[in-house]
């Protein structure tokens, strides 16, 4: 219990691409830290923010009516001047200055790279994983994943019924700046013919080739590739497909749709969860941590071991994927 009053300010940010959920773990965290006699610093727009001192002290009513909002009511950027080490010192000094002992960081690997630094200068920090991508190596779960495969999939759906009644080939582009993971639980879930993802795409635009014609010579009335954005040039792909195959082919990328929106049951629950114990952490004087969700339990590593980890597809998903498309 001594060591629960070591933190009496917390600061808490989102960095990066916004996901929804992240407004469910501000709220968390506020609502966590109040309970245990805690102030806390709201800090708009990421490290920007942190840098303007754009700050605000935030109390429970503050984060009413948040958790079925997408977005990140504390807005967020990308601050590219925050990878120079004297800006980082900068920051922990404003930190200092302003008495706030700790910092929840709500983001992804760039940004943990960010809470990294200020811990490197004696400011406490955890971070908590947000972003839709998945794309984050010690967690089987980022926040906003779910709402976003959920958005990707409706839309996919609806893509299908009018490739069905024109007969016609389509690809979907989804997000996922390097990582396949929306494109493969996509693909899956709207049972795509084809899924192109960077860690599996050999760029052999024949196999697509042949497979769509197999496919037509079977009688199928469509055929679905889901594309992800790292592989991307959808549109110039699409006139390729047409003709080669001789089916007419539309592209349609699914964009910022996919970061917004509702979060669903999942990304509250594990959001407010892991925001939580972002404060639970810093109040037992826990720094430089991650939380993560591994084979089913909330728990915390090392951000320098974190960073390390790396993650590719599941390749049993990926697996399956293909004899399904037959
Ligand atoms: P994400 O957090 O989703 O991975 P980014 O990679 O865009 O998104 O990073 C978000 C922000 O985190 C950056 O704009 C920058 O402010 C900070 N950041 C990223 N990389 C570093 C780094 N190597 N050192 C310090 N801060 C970083
Ligand atoms: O990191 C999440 C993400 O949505 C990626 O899937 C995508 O590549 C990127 O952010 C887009 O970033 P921006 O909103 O800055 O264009």
């Amino acid at each position: 219990m001594a060591e629960e009053k070591k933190i009496k300010t917390i600061g808490v940010l989102t960095s990066g691409g916004d996901a929804p959920g992240m407004n469910a773990a501000i709220r968390a965290v506020v609502r966590r830290a109040f309970s245990k006699g805690l102030t806390v610093v709201g800090i708009k727009k990421g490290y920007a923010g942190l840098l303007q001192e754009d700050f605000y002290e935030m109390h429970p009513r503050d984060v009413s009516d948040i958790i079925s909002r997408g977005g990140t009511i504390l807005a967020t950027a990308r601050c590219l001047e925050f990878h120079d080490p004297e800006v980082q010192k900068q920051a922990a000094d404003i930190c200092k200055k302003h008495g706030i002992d700790g910092i929840v960081v709500i983001g992804g690997d760039g940004s943990f790279r960010g809470a990294q630094a200020l811990a490197s200068h004696g400011i406490n920090t955890i971070g908590v994983p947000g972003t839709i991508d998945l794309d984050i190596a010690c967690t089987d779960y980022t926040i906003g994943f779910d709402t976003a495969v959920n958005t990707a999939m409706d839309a996919i759906d609806k893509v299908r019924d009018t490739s069905t009644s024109h007969e016609r080939c389509s690809i979907i582009e989804v997000m996922g700046r390097h990582a396949g993971h929306i494109a493969m639980w996509c693909g899956i879930a709207n049972g795509a013919e084809d899924i192109l993802i960077p860690e599996k795409y050999d760029y052999v635009e024949n196999k697509i080739i042949n497979h769509i014609k197999e496919n037509k010579a079977r009688g199928k009335k469509h055929h679905i590739i889901i594309n992800a954005e790292g592989i991307g040039e959808s549109q110039s792909m699409a006139r390729r497909i047409e003709a080669e195959t001789g089916m007419e082919t539309r592209a349609t990328i699914l964009g910022h749709m996919q970061r917004g929106g509702s979060p669903t049951c999942k990304d509250r629950v594990y959001a407010s969860t892991m925001g939580a114990k972002a404060v639970d952490l810093l109040c037992e004087g826990k720094s430089n941590r991650v939380i993560a969700h591994k084979h089913g339990d909330f728990i915390d590593y090392d951000i320098n071991e974190a960073l390390q980890m790396k993650k590719g597809v599941d390749e049993y998903m990926y697996e399956i994927y293909r004899s399904f498309s037959i």
